[in-house]
């Protein structure tokens, strides 16, 4: 992992998992690690785009089970359910297509890193809303000190490493 001081904005310190994912044994490593706390019972693995998406791929695939996307605004047609969130650095836009996966199925959510909890927060409005059950969270990172647990309360978030923010 690099750290990188004042990107994309002064005062933020980017987390980035570039050099990880680009490492065979070492994403396998952390993919085996994100599933080790991944319930059984659990019908797709969600993944946040961008990042979000490497690691749900990899752990739906390991899982022979479904990876169902969350989309930054304007990449997908409708019907959509949307949700907009304040991020680390300004505000977005996530959506879901809820057409794609059976109402009432039971979905665990991966991303590569937990912050404000922004981005996570919004996706479980996203799929509560399409009528999905989360059944928890996990992450690679939790930067703490952020309020990222605070803003998804009552759910259960695995985070592989913590580091401060
Ligand atoms: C980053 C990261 C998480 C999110 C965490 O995504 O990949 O998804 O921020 O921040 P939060 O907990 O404060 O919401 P970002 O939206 O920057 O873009 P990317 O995944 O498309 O690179
Ligand atoms: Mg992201």
């Amino acid at each position: 992992m690099t750290t990188t001081p004042d990107f994309p904005q002064p005062g933020i310190l980017f987390r980035d998992l570039t050099g990880l994912m680009a490492d065979g044994p070492a994403l396998r490593q952390v993919t085996d690690a994100l599933l080790s706390r991944m319930p059984a019972d659990i019908d797709a693995v969600v993944g946040v785009e961008a990042r979000g998406f490497l690691f749900a791929a990899a752990a739906a695939h390991s899982r022979g089970i479904g990876v169902y996307p969350i989309r930054k605004a304007g990449k997908l047609p409708g019907p959509l359910l949307s949700e907009t969130y304040d991020l680390e650095y300004g505000t977005a836009t996530i959506q879901l297509q809820p057409d794609s996966l059976a109402p009432g199925s039971r979905v665990y959510v991966l991303d590569d890193l937990l912050a404000t909890g922004g981005t996570l927060a919004a996706a479980v409005r996203l799929l509560e809303r399409a009528g999905y059950v989360v059944v928890g969270l996990g992450v690679a990172i939790e930067l703490t000190g952020l309020g990222g647990r605070e803003a998804v309360a009552g759910y259960p978030v695995h985070a592989l490493i913590e580091l401060p923010a």
